[in-house]
C-alpha cells in the first residue's frame, strides 16, 4: 500500500510551529509584515492571494494588500514596489504571478530588494540558494523537501527525478535535492526516452504542467512520486501532473492533489515571513 503524503497534515504542522514562533517574537515587540501585490483579477491567482493573506492572519503576520488594476503601468508597480523596498515597516515583498503581458515579469522580480524577496525569485536569491549560501528559499520547492523530510523519506544518494525546468519549480527543485545529496537529474519536454529516465527514479518529482500526464509507466516500482501540478480535468475537478490512480498501486509514497504541495508553498512563504524576523 502506497503511503499517502499528507500535505494539508503537515503544512498545518508548519504554520502552528510559524504561530508559536511569531507569539514569542511579539512579546519582544516584533512583528513580522507582508506587502501583497496583485496585478488584474485573474481567478487562480485571486484564490492564491487570498489564502496568503488567510495564512498570515492565522499564524499573526501583518499583510498589507495592493490590489492593482489590470491596466497599470510598469513604471507604476515599480514606483510601488520601490516605495515598499524603502518602508521600515514591510519585512516582505510579494507580487503575484502571472502579471499582464505588458508587464516584464523579470524587470518586476528584480526590483523587489533581495533582503525582502519571500518568494525567492530575485537572481541574487537564487544565486545565494545554488551556492548553499544563507537566504530565502523558493516556496514551493523547500515545500517539497520538507514533505519529505517529516515524511522520513531520505534524499541522500538517492536517484531524483525532477520533470519540468520553470524558474519557478523545476530549476530550483533539483538544486534543493542536489543540496540534500541526491542525485539529480532534470528532465523536460524535449528529453529523449523520458519514461526511461524516470523509471530509474527513487523520488520522482513532477512538474511539468500537463494534466494526469505521469501514469504507471512512468515509474519504477516502489518510488517515491510528487506532484507539484494542479488543473482542473474535464468534471473541474482538481488533479495534478501524475495519473494518481495509474500509479498508486505501484508507488511506495506519493502526494495527492488537493492536499499534497498546494498548501505546502504557503507555509514555506510564511516560513521565509518569519525569517525576515527571526534574531
Ligand atoms: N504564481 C504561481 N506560483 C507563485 C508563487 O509561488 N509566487 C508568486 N508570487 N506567484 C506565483
Amino acid at each position: 500500500m502506497a503511503k499517502l503524503i499528507d500535505g494539508k497534515l503537515i503544512s498545518s504542522q508548519i504554520k502552528d510551529e510559524l504561530k508559536a514562533e511569531v507569539e514569542e517574537l511579539k512579546a519582544k515587540g516584533v512583528t513580522p509584515c507582508l506587502a501583497v501585490i496583485q496585478v488584474g483579477n485573474d481567478p487562480a491567482s485571486c484564490v492564491y492571494v487570498n489564502n496568503k493573506k488567510k495564512a498570515c492572519a492565522y499564524i499573526g503576520i501583518e499583510s498589507l494588500s495592493f490590489e492593482l488594476e489590470e491596466q497599470i503601468s510598469q513604471e507604476e508597480l515599480l514606483t510601488i514596489i520601490d516605495e515598499l523596498n524603502h518602508n521600515e515597516m514591510v519585512n516582505g515583498i510579494l507580487v503575484q504571478l502571472p502579471l499582464p503581458k505588458h508587464i516584464d515579469e523579470n524587470t518586476v522580480i528584480h526590483a523587489i530588494a533581495p533582503e525582502k524577496d519571500v518568494d525567492g525569485f530575485h537572481p541574487e536569491t537564487v544565486g545565494n540558494m545554488c551556492i548553499g549560501s544563507k537566504g530565502f528559499l523558493p516556496c514551493t520547492p523547500a515545500g517539497v523537501i520538507q514533505l519529505l523530510k517529516r515524511s522520513n523519506i531520505d534524499i541522500e544518494g538517492k536517484e531524483c527525478v525532477v520533470i519540468g525546468r520553470s524558474n519557478i519549480v523545476g530549476k530550483p527543485m533539483a538544486m534543493l535535492l542536489l543540496r540534500e545529496n541526491g542525485t539529480v537529474t532534470i528532465t523536460h519536454s524535449r528529453t529523449k526516452d523520458l519514461k526511461e529516465i524516470t523509471k530509474r527514479a527513487d523520488i520522482l518529482i513532477a512538474a511539468i504542467g500537463k494534466p494526469k500526464f505521469v501514469t504507471a509507466e512512468y515509474v519504477k516500482e516502489g518510488a517515491v512520486v510528487v506532484d507539484v501540478g494542479i488543473h482542473r480535468n474535464e468534471n473541474n475537478k482538481l488533479c495534478g501532473d501524475v495519473d494518481f490512480d495509474d500509479v498508486v498501486g505501484k508507488v511506495s509514497a506519493i502526494t495527492p492533489v488537493p492536499g499534497g504541495v498546494g498548501p505546502m508553498t504557503i507555509a514555506m512563504l510564511m516560513n521565509n515571513c518569519v525569517e525576515t524576523v527571526r534574531q
